[in-house]
């Protein structure tokens, strides 16, 4: 049966898309709407049509599972010209969202209403695409080229009131019965008849606009191919006659299409969908209530995460043993809370309302009653068994009790208590109330309903939680470790910081190794180091960093780490103190320095992260390579146009990952290179990390 049906009311044709979960544009949705379009034009009672879409949104654009495969006739373009030249007027009647080639869908219809609680956008430029509709050609003709850029830039979604206002709408509705008001709309626009985008002109634009837009948007979209095309396309549809213009945007779109960074960007997107739906894990897990959080330790973590779960709606209870840590911790989260109605991202009233919600305490016993703990004290085995053992005494039966730890074994907390099928691992990022991501760690005892609660709870805390089994540093941690080990190295062998920070910058990741590094504070990494009983046999593992922390060179905190840094700023300063201790350390190491190219860093480091992800695979510690690849995209900067490391590995070809892995296991031994066995079985099979 066709997604897309057509019944008539009076003289009105209404033809509804019903192609659920979103109404995407699939090739029986595009065939069905010319296939009714037709039709309506057909029926001699039928004076106006109104599409409008079944389910809880208008069509969410192209069908992002069709790209990548041979494109199926009819193609979109082709569909929204059908809709444009039909000769009776056509109205999009939209609810829920109207993205992408839904959104350019409608703006081949002849007029657009839409509810209230309706959004309109453009968001192609998050999967690396331009709009491929005609979008680019016909949003700037309607609503001018400033805006049109704007909201293909940004591709975030426009509320109806403001799309009225740009003139992206003709008509907003309040209330629910859209089906109706479009009926009565498209009975007044009879008597205007079509009115095509196709034959209006640009209104005048500033000449100086595409440059200033170029540079406002170069430190967001560095890297990133398609927001130039976007312009382009744009710029275009100010100078070239429609019909020229659709054909570049055609061309452009299709280039796009073809890059790594689209395949990329399309991978991130169903990726952080996929990680909700945990193998194993049936849907139907019931899940505990949470309406009330107690975190543990009034630190910047802990109180970012406080102010993270106040900012969603539940009652916090911030709890600190030591009073002065406890009046930092509260003071911090009014500074975010007050900070946030500064900037103008938070109202006041919602302030007050998530304060009225926020205790402080000092005592475990007022927080007995609560649904869900988060420890979140200093990283030490020790002093988190015994918060375990003191929440056991403590707190009701049935509460979720989470440790925020970064690396430490659940297990082994979990043994501090005697519930272990409520403990689990909630390891935020920080800032904690900023970053997306959240690794849920479950223990060898940890329920599968505080699996299923944790995820919920990512969810309303506006997190992506991706599940993680138990070991030293889960995956990310763990990852980072190799991929750090390389930097480290790196340095010894002759790469400079500043230079191994920018290759890896200009690759594409958020910041170095070492300005990171700097940033989180070379101690924190020291310190887990001591936790650790499997250290490799090896003087020049974060020999570097062990000996600057030893000289008190903490980071930016200190001034100083593996740069320097000048009073009141992070800028990172190549200091040549620096440079004489790792040539010293080096030379003490017996560690020959020579000339290292950015490829070889490039190599070293990523591949680092892809053999170790390749091994958290095969002992099940993640349980697919997209799950690795949300976490490295969400928690640890690794540009989203390359996939994340696993995905970027399948791009290089794991055949020739594998043989670059090998010859590095021969130059610099079997230690850190040896080849994990998945890794050469997909390779000599032709496969991909994606193919598990
Ligand atoms: N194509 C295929 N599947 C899609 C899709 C699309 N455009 N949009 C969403 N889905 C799928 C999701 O993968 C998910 O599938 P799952 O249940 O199997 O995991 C399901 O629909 C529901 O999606 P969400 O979980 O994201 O649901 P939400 O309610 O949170 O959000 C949404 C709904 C706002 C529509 C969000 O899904 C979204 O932003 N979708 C992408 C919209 C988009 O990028 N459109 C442009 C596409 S490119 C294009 O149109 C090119 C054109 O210019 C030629």
């Amino acid at each position: 049966m066709s997604p897309v049906s057509m019944d008539r009311n009076r003289i009105v044709s209404v033809v509804t898309v019903d192609n659920p979960p979103v109404n995407a544009l699939s090739q029986a949705v595009r065939e069905g709407l010319v296939t009714a379009i037709e039709a309506a034009e057909a029926d001699s009672e039928s004076q106006a049509i109104v599409i409008i879409c079944a389910g809880r949104t208008f069509i969410a654009g192209a069908d992002i599972k069709e790209f990548g495969k041979p494109a199926l006739e009819p193609f979109l373009p082709d569909v929204v010209a059908r809709i444009e030249a039909c000769e009776k007027p056509v109205i999009a009647a939209i609810h829920g969202t109207a993205l992408g080639g839904g959104f350019e869908v409608a703006l081949g219809c002849h007029y657009r209403i839409a509810l209230s609680s309706a959004a309109i956008g453009l968001p192609e430029v998050n999967l690396g695409l331009l709009p491929g509709a005609t979008g680019t050609q016909r949003l700037p003709r309607l609503i001018g080229a400033e805006h049109a850029l704007d909201i293909m830039l940004t591709g975030k979604p426009v509320r109806a009131g403001r799309a009225l206002e740009y003139g992206a709408l003709d008509k907003v509705v309040a209330g629910t019965d859209l089906r109706a008001a479009a009926i009565s709309f498209a009975e007044d626009c009879v008597a205007k008849g079509p009115r095509r985008i196709r034959d209006m002109t640009v209104p005048e634009v500033d000449a100086g606009l595409f440059d200033t837009t170029r540079k406002k948007i170069a430190p967001k979209t560095r890297g990133l191919i398609s927001p130039e095309k976007i312009i382009r396309a744009v710029e275009l549809a100010t100078k070239t006659s429609f019909d020229e213009g659709c054909a570049d945007e055609r061309e452009l779109f299709l280039e796009c299409m073809a890059s790594p960074q689209s395949s990329g960007l399309r991978h991130a997107f169903f990726a952080e969908r996929s990680v909700a739906k945990v193998p194993g894990l049936s849907k139907d897990t019931p899940q505990r209530d949470v309406t009330s959080v107690a975190v543990i330790g009034a630190g910047t973590m802990g109180a970012g995460i406080a102010y993270n779960s106040l900012a969603s709606g539940l009652q916090v209870t911030l709890l600190d043993i030591n009073e002065e840590g406890l009046l930092r911790g509260e003071k911090t989260v009014r500074g975010l809370y007050e900070g946030g109605v500064k900037r103008g991202k938070v109202a006041a009233s919602d302030m007050e309302a998530g304060l009225a919600r926020f205790s402080t305490s000092q005592n475990y016993e007022d927080i007995a009653d609560v649904d869900i703990v988060i420890e979140a004290v200093f990283e030490s085995m020790t002093i988190k068994k015994e918060v375990f053992a003191a929440l056991d005494k403590t707190i009701k039966k049935g509460a979720v009790l989470a440790t925020n730890t970064s690396t430490l074994s659940i297990d082994d907390i979990a043994a501090s208590t005697s519930r272990p099928q409520d403990v689990i691992g909630l390891h935020f990022f920080s800032p904690a109330h900023i970053m997306r991501l959240l690794e849920i760690v479950r223990g060898k005892g940890t329920a599968d309903d505080v699996i299923a609660t944790s995820l919920a709870l990512a969810k309303r805390l506006g997190k992506i939680g991706v599940v993680v089994g138990n070991c030293v540093g889960f995956v990310g941690n763990r990852m980072l470790y190799s991929y750090g080990r390389e930097s480290q190295l790196l340095l010894l062998e002759g790469a400079a910081p500043e230079y191994i920070d920018k290759v890896l910058y200009d690759w594409g990741m958020a910041m170095g190794p070492n300005a990171v590094g700097d940033l989180a504070g070379l101690d924190i990494g020291y310190n887990g180091r001591k936790e650790r009983v499997d250290l490799p046999d090896d003087s020049r593992f974060y020999q570097v960093a062990n000996v600057l922390v030893e000289m008190g060179r903490l980071g930016q905190k200190t001034g100083k780490g593996t740069f320097l840094y000048e009073k009141g700023s992070r800028k990172p300063i190549p200091d040549p103190e620096v440079d004489a201790i790792i040539e010293a350390e080096a030379e003490r190491l017996g560690v020959k320095r020579r000339e290292i190219s950015s490829a070889e860093i490039i190599e070293r480091c990523i591949y680092g992260l892809v053999v170790e992800g390749a091994r958290i695979l095969e002992e099940g510690i993640a349980s697919r390579s997209a799950d690795i690849d949300v976490v490295w995209m969400n928690g640890y900067g690794f540009p989203r146009y390359r996939g994340g490391p696993m995905h970027y590995a399948d791009t290089v070809g794991l055949d020739k990952v594998y043989a670059t892995v090998c010859e590095f296991s021969e130059r610099f031994g079997p230690m850190y290179w040896e080849p994990p066995k998945l890794l050469k079985e997909l390779a000599e099979s032709g496969k991909r990390f994606s193919d598990l």
